[in-house]
């Protein structure tokens, strides 16, 4: 079969980036797969291990802030695409430690798009620059109001001041160099494969283990919450079909105040695990607020709808049934990343 297509994907062993690959992989095997992680603890091969072994899939071990790394592998393979996720992700690391964020988010970043632009020297022609990004660039909505591909950058959070900036700088690119480029910002994922640092996956895991619920502040904070198969179908559709130089918000029309969603999630989990309803939110334990806590993210998604024709797929307690549902039969997978690191990040954020 002719290759039509080598495609870039960095992060691809994380969260999201497993389901994407595993997207393009199985649906175009004309498309030759190269998926970049540095596996730090949020990546895992183990999240692959279904097409580990087809034949236009390849994985690189490798860290996107490494230079010398990054422009031997664009000469050596030539990629005419790439889609970026590989980043620092998680909010709270970020308050701990932002610089780690600044190293892969921001300068991990522009290596990348230095070793396209030199890789392609301006000829451009079907190439692209696919940059996976966050809602959470715009800031912190009021109790009213949807943030659409117009609304002014403000973000709060260092992991979001790092995406904001790489944001900037891939748009830049297209300005100065003519690099071919498309920008998605998306709202708060869920699903199969998220690490348990995030707030649903933590919540099941430790509803399982009988352990407190940590509800940030008092819990009326809103998230707008997708799928992740469907933030992985809206990339394979923007990928294709989006305008170059353009920005698409990615959203699940799916607000819910963090209170309500645990209050959610606690009931479906009680009749999983058959455990008298009412006893996970027992668990529920009002904590510390995070620092600089953004109130609300909501995502105007009619853009990509109108353009693209791009929907969500399931109803949000359809997803969450899936995730709860994938958790609970693949407990081996959650308690591999739950021992040795995790305990001690776990200590140090809950105490
Ligand atoms: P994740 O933390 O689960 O995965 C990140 C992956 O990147 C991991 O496999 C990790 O090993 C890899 N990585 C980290 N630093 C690297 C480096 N220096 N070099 C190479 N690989 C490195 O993240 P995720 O939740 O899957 O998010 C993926 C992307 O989507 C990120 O860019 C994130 O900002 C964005 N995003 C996430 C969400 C969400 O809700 N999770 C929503 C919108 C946008
Ligand atoms: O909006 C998109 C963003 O969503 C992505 O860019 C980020 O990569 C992703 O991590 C996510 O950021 P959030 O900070 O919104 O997700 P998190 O799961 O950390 O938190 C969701 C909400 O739940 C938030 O209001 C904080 C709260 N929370 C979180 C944790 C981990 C708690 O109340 N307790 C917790 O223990």
């Amino acid at each position: 079969m002719s290759i039509k297509k080598k495609i870039l994907i960095t992060g691809g062993a994380g969260f999201i980036g497993s389901h994407v690959v595993r997207l393009f992989v199985k649906k175009y095997p004309n498309y030759h797969i190269f998926n970049l992680d540095a596996l730090t603890y949020a990546g895992n091969l183990e999240n692959l291990k279904d097409i580990e072994d087809a034949p236009n899939y390849a994985f690189i071990k490798g860290d996107i802030t490494d230079d010398v790394f990054i422009q031997n592998i664009f000469e050596t393979h030539k990629f005419d695409s790439v889609i970026h996720l590989a980043a620092e992700s998680h909010v709270d690391r970020s308050i701990s430690d932002p610089l780690a964020f600044v190293k892969t988010n921001v300068i991990g970043t522009m290596i990348l798009l230095n070793a396209f632009r030199s890789c392609w020297q301006g000829d451009f022609q079907e190439k692209l620059f696919y940059h996976i990004s966050t809602d959470e660039v715009y800031g912190t909505l009021g109790e009213t109001g949807l943030f659409t591909e117009t609304t002014s950058y403000d973000p709060n959070s260092p992991y979001s001041a790092s995406k904001a900036s790489s944001d900037h700088f891939v748009r830049a690119y297209g300005e100065t160099y003519n690099l071919p480029y498309v920008i998605t910002n998306c709202s708060n994922n869920y699903g199969q494969n998220q690490f348990p640092e995030k707030l649903i996956p933590l919540f099941i895991n430790n509803i399982i283990n009988h352990k407190p619920l940590p509800v940030y502040g008092d819990g009326n904070y809103t998230r707008d919450w997708l799928y992740v198969k469907d933030h992985a179908i809206a990339i394979d559709l923007v990928f294709h079909k989006g305008k170059l130089g353009e920005t698409y918000n990615i959203g699940g029309f799916n607000e819910w105040k963090n209170i309500d969603l645990v209050k959610l999630l606690c009931r479906q989990m009680d009749q999983k695990l058959n455990r008298e309803i009412g006893s996970s939110e027992k668990l529920i334990t009002f904590v510390k607020d995070r620092p600089g806590h953004d109130l609300r993210y909501a995502i105007d998604a009619s853009k990509i709808k109108d353009e693209l024709g791009w929907t969500p797929s399931v109803t949000f307690e359809e997803g969450l049934e899936l995730t709860i549902n994938w958790y609970l039969n693949n407990e081996p997978w959650l308690n591999s990343i739950t021992n040795g690191a995790y305990k001690s990040y776990y200590q140090k954020q809950y105490g």
